[in-house]
């Protein structure tokens, strides 16, 4: 297997798929879909997508049937990532290689874009054509881990670590949260779909979305906004607690191939896992 040819296949089709997802064209109300297409279409590694999309495909199901579900978890992180750079959250202005949303189009439309594509999300995720019991699991998985007790509960204790220091066992809950549950929900609810427990690729995952964000830790204090395409220092410019704060860099890299490995290990079981085992590989090395 050709493993990076495999996956810009995969970024290629939700890429295609996203860019007719929004068409503002002679709406009043074009300048949000403007500045939702600015976000969305502006590049991304598309982890969350490919993952579930590699998930089906292990399981048996065809990548076309998935899409909109696929499309609907990009749509959820884009939101997440515009708000998240918001002057009342990390205030950074660098994100895909270009200015950030509020910086171009404002507060109040990068909050309404934001919200849009939250909203735009379980809209196409319905779309998709499985039977309604199937979807409506998937569909509350997706709720569940964008919501308090996922995504926005992770982004929470992410800003409570700003004032206080944050414990190791409090990070790590943080980091499964904040990153960890939409990575995770994008196996959970690719095994729904497929018919399957899903539970089946949970370890995997959930130790995915761990090492994801040791990695996104590591780079905002080692790599350059060039290669990232987002401010690099974010983290020490908010003082936030980090592992990278609580262990160094050494440690925090240690712990990340120690994640990954397991994160491996658990595709024991699990057959036609090979781009998966690939994936977590590309993770670990990636530089943006
Ligand atoms: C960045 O996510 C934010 C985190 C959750 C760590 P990605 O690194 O997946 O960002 P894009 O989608 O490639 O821009
Ligand atoms: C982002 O964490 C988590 C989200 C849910 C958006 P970060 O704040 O570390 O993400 P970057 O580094 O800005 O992409
Ligand atoms: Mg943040
Ligand atoms: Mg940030
Ligand atoms: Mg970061």
């Amino acid at each position: 297997m050709d493993f990076l040819k495999e996956l810009s296949a995969k970024q290629k089709k939700i890429n295609d798929y996203l860019e007719k997802a929004i068409n503002g064209e002679g709406l009043l109300q074009k300048e949000i879909t403007e500045a939702m297409n600015y976000s969305l279409l502006a590049g991304g590694k598309r982890i969350r997508p490919v993952l579930m999309m590699a998930t089906c495909e292990a399981l048996g199901l065809s990548e076309d049937e998935i899409l909109p579900f696929a499309a609907a978890l990009e749509m959820i992180h884009t939101y997440s990532l515009i708000h998240d750079d918001l002057p009342s959250m990390d205030n950074d202005d660098l994100r895909r290689g270009r200015p950030t949303n509020h910086v171009v189009y404002g507060e109040a439309m990068a909050i309404l874009s934001g919200d849009a594509l939250l909203n735009l999300a379980f809209e196409t995720a319905i779309s998709a054509p499985f039977d309604a019991e199937k979807k409506l699991k998937a569909v509350a998985l997706m709720g569940r881990a964008s919501g308090y007790l996922g995504m926005i509960g992770g982004q929470v204790v992410d800003l409570e670590g700003e004032e206080r220091k944050l414990s190791a066992d409090e990070l790590t809950k943080m980091h499964a949260m904040k990153t960890g549950a939409l990575i995770k929900a994008a196996t959970e609810m690719g095994c729904v779909l497929a018919g399957e427990d899903e539970g089946l690729l949970s370890d995997y995952s959930s130790n995915l979305g761990l090492a994801f964000q040791l990695k996104d830790d590591i780079l905002d204090e080692t790599s350059t906004a060039e290669e990232l395409g987002k401010n690099i220092g974010s983290d020490v410019k908010n003082e936030k607690t980090t592992f990278i704060t609580l262990y160094g860099i050494k440690e925090t890299e240690r712990m990340l191939e120690d994640t990954t490995e397991k994160a491996v290990l658990a595709l024991q079981r699990i057959e036609n896992s090979e781009f998966l085992k690939e994936f977590a590989m590309y993770l670990l090395k990636r530089r943006n």
